[in-house]
């Protein structure tokens, strides 16, 4: 088991029991076509693909290229090609001097999975985490189109090739939902078993279990957020008003659907309809999560959410991202 970065914690990975039996699947057969894991902000993607790196290398016997336009960070095991080692290092470097150097590496990642290929890296996985935000939501098909040409029309044979992308970005998922170069994976905030196991590493006094969830709705990055703030609410709330700009003219402009949505999510759904306006402007800020499938188990990363909970703003086909996300919104709708 890793460790975690959690403010200043070093903390063990905690559960994700089920999307490491994902991993396991995708060592075993590979993944056609690429797979695209979406779920809220901070609810856990990052740190569970780079807990998968040593199960792809360990046990599944594969290479692996990982990268994070977003925080600067690839790691390349290529154990047997030094040459693309070297480089994947170099443009590594680069990350620290040059702007936009985000938009670009993505990019290289695919000419360099190939050249791999070619080199007769037989079992070779590529995530590229974090991959729409920097890519722009027009380019995102297409760069999932370039990822599924490795596997379509890879330069040499290959044994098992995987292809991950995560994002939790909602406008460029409907994007590349448009065409079938891709299969979408939801994954949501943590299990409330799974949050305990991380609730009780942290350590000195803190609010309880339940007080945590209720606020947190299992998303490990706003238990984060609490903790740093020492778990002052109104502040976090404040920061996440500030941060979504939710403003007075937004909440104005939408008061009667807003209250409703706050009510139930389901409202955007029934109301709105796809392209709704509001929805879009939810999806666009990370408020909510529109669109979610059904909780069929197989179709999830992990544990799916219950199938609808007032209490933490989950309807049955819209969810707002954590009960803070919507705490946000009330306070300024509720202050206007
Ligand atoms: N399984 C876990 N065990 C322990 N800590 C975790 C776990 N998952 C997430 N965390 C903690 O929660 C924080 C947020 O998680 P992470 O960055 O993986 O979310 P994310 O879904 O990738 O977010 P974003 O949508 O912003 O990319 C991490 O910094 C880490 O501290
Ligand atoms: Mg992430």
């Amino acid at each position: 088991m890793g460790k975690v970065r959690f403010v200043d914690l070093e903390i063990n990975f905690a559960d994700r029991e089920l999307a490491m039996r994902v991993i396991e699947d995708w060592a075993e057969r590979g993944t056609f076509p690429v797979q695209v894991v979406y779920g809220p902000e901070g609810c856990g993607k990052t740190a569970w693909l780079r807990e998968s790196i040593e199960l792809f290398r360990g046990r599944g016997g594969f290479d692996v290229i990982y990268v994070n336009p977003i925080d600067g960070f690839i790691r390349a095991e290529l154990g047997g090609i030094a040459d693309l080692r070297s480089r994947i290092l170099s443009i590594a470097k680069d990350a620290l001097t040059q702007e936009a150097w985000g938009g670009r590496v993505v990019w290289v990642i695919i000419n360099i999975a190939r050249e791999a290929i070619e080199a007769r890296v037989s079992r070779l996985a590529i995530i590229v985490d974090d991959a729409f935000q920097v890519i722009g939501v027009d380019k995102a098909a297409l760069y999932v189109k370039g990822l599924l040409g490795i596997l379509e029309h890879p330069p040499a044979e290959y044994e098992r090739v995987v292809t991950v992308v995560a994002t939790s970005e909602g406008m460029s998922l409907r994007e590349v939902g448009r065409h079938n170069w891709a299969e979408f994976k939801p994954m949501w905030n943590m299990s409330k078993e799974g949050f305990r196991q991380l609730y009780d590493q942290i350590p000195g006094s803190k609010p309880s279990l339940e007080e945590t969830w209720r606020l947190t709705g299992g998303n490990p990055r706003m238990l984060e957020i609490l903790y740093k703030a020492r778990w002052n609410v109104d502040r976090v709330v404040e920061q996440l008003i500030l941060e979504k700009a939710i403003t007075k003219e937004f909440t104005t402009r939408w008061r009667r659907d807003l209250e409703a949505t706050l009510n139930d999510p389901d409202h955007l759904w029934i109301e709105g309809g796809p392209g709704g306006e509001l929805a879009n402007e939810l999806v666009e800020r990370n408020l909510i999560v529109y669109g979610i499938p059904s909780r069929s188990p197989d179709l999830w990363i992990d544990q799916p959410p219950p199938e609808r909970d007032s209490e933490l703003g989950i309807g049955r086909y819209v969810a707002w991202q954590t009960p803070l996300h919507r705490e946000a919104v009330k306070r300024v709708l509720r202050a206007t």
